[in-house]
């Protein structure tokens, strides 16, 4: 009886193990599936309701835009106003963490999101870190002086600054980007780039991203096979933005591009 037992907790371990060992292997071969603004093809972007319309649809990681208020609070917008997206007017510097959150940044989209509101990045961050990973994008940061020192001291006093809790940093502004890896290397980098053009990103470009960034981000419309092997070849990553169709994610996936930011996550 006691040898049956242990026979059987033996086939359960061993079947467990290989698994777990499956599912990894699953993992590593198919890309980060990343929310863009949360899922910003079916809900208002960069809002509460649109990151957990994302998790709902299974995301490995939240993609942010953060930029700062006029009293040096972190908010999590697209754009440097906030015409676009809410039923105010003005810029984001111009306005205090108050009057932004007053402000409706859910109707626009429908009437159905009325009274989903910017979120600070201490709420967000309070709702979704350490629950699922953050690609957190510092948005013209030229505009916000000590954009970079806030947002690394507000991963430090959070304790975020591990591996573990799934946080990359990337930016179009090599700069702050550079800032940030001085100030705090133990979190990955990325740099976005949009420009296009066959050799737009040249062999030196690769080799001075490769001295702080561990991801090179291109738009979608710049990617090719050679491209990603270039990058690939100088030891890099690579997160493609933003797929909005599923022959683009399937392209990307035959192309072993490391994640996907998507507008529709429900397509990867
Ligand atoms: O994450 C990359 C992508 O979001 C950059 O473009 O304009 O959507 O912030 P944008
Ligand atoms: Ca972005």
């Amino acid at each position: 009886m006691r040898n049956a037992a242990t026979l059987l907790f033996l086939i359960f371990m061993v079947s467990y193990r290989l698994m777990t060992r499956l599912s990894l292997k699953d993992k590593q071969h198919s890309p980060l599936k990343i929310g863009h603004r949360g899922a910003a093809g079916y809900c208002p972007e960069n809002t509460f309701a649109s990151f957990k319309k994302a998790v709902d649809l299974g995301v490995d990681y939240l993609e942010i835009d953060v930029q700062m208020t006029k009293d040096g609070e972190l908010v999590v917008i697209h754009d440097s106003t906030v015409n676009r997206t809410t039923n105010g007017k003005g810029k984001v510097r111009d306005l205090t963490l108050k009057e932004i959150q007053n402000l409706d940044a859910g109707s626009w989209f429908h009437s159905k999101f009325a009274g989903e509101k910017i979120p600070s990045l201490a709420e967000f961050f309070d709702e979704f870190a350490g629950k699922i990973g953050i690609l957190l994008e510092l948005k013209k940061p030229s505009l916000y002086p000590q954009i970079v020192e806030k947002t690394v001291e507000e991963l430090l006093n959070r304790n975020l600054t591990s591996g573990e809790n799934h946080i990359i940093i990337q930016s179009f502004d090599r700069g702050s980007l550079k800032r940030f890896h001085e100030l705090l290397p133990s979190i990955p980098i990325g740099v976005l780039v949009k420009n296009s053009g066959v050799n737009i990103i040249s062999n030196k470009d690769l080799r001075s991203f490769a001295s702080y960034v561990s991801y090179v981000n291109p738009k979608i419309t710049m990617v090719n096979k050679r491209l990603i092997k270039r990058i690939h070849q100088h030891g890099l990553k690579t997160i493609i933005w933003t797929a909005k169709k599923k022959n683009e994610v399937n392209t990307l996936k035959n192309l072993h591009v490391e994640g996907i930011i998507t507008d529709f996550p429900d397509l990867c």
